[in-house]
């Protein structure tokens, strides 16, 4: 089946299979890599892209129904020069093995694109959805918490 939807901020038509994921769809057609699969299932967020300004598991989501949609990873983020949280993760260290960081990143884009200056509990809560193996979490919620401050100094 044809879709057509925004990926990055750019048009893009393809023949995807009805049965195709999201997630294999975006790594292996569309070679946006930074879309890890970790479960398949659900659970460890390390596929989270966002759709229509929601961080959604890209593994839980057909490729067809990213027809008429808006999707953004962290490829486009970068290209875009948004890079901000990006940023923070490192400066925080809040980076060990990687494989989670993209669905973090995507996931705190959104909470912060909603929400400019969350408390604790509310970055805890946002980032509910993401697993991380290494990092104990301490230092992930730090990054965020650095990359509201940046961002609200760069508005
Ligand atoms: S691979 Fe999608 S939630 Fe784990
Ligand atoms: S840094 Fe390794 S899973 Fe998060």
């Amino acid at each position: 089946m044809k879709i057509k939807f925004k990926l990055n901020g750019k048009d893009v038509e393809y023949d995807v299979a009805e049965h195709k994921r999201a997630l294999d769809f975006l790594r292996d057609d569309m070679r946006m890599t930074s879309v890890k699969e970790g479960c398949g299932e659900g659970e460890c967020g390390a596929c989270t892209i966002i759709l229509n300004g929601k961080n959604v598991n890209s593994c839980m989501v057909l490729a067809v129904e990213l027809d008429g949609q808006e999707v953004w990873t962290l490829e486009g983020l970068n290209e875009k020069g948004d890079t901000i949280i990006q940023e923070s993760y490192i400066e925080k260290g809040a980076i060990q093995c990687g494989f989670c960081t993209p669905g973090f990143i995507m996931s705190t884009k959104v909470l912060l694109d909603n929400n400019p200056s969350p408390k604790e509990e509310e970055i805890k809560e946002a980032l509910e959805g993401n697993l991380c193996r290494c990092t104990g979490y301490t230092k992930i919620i730090e990054a965020v918490k650095l990359a509201a401050e940046k961002r609200g100094e760069s508005r």
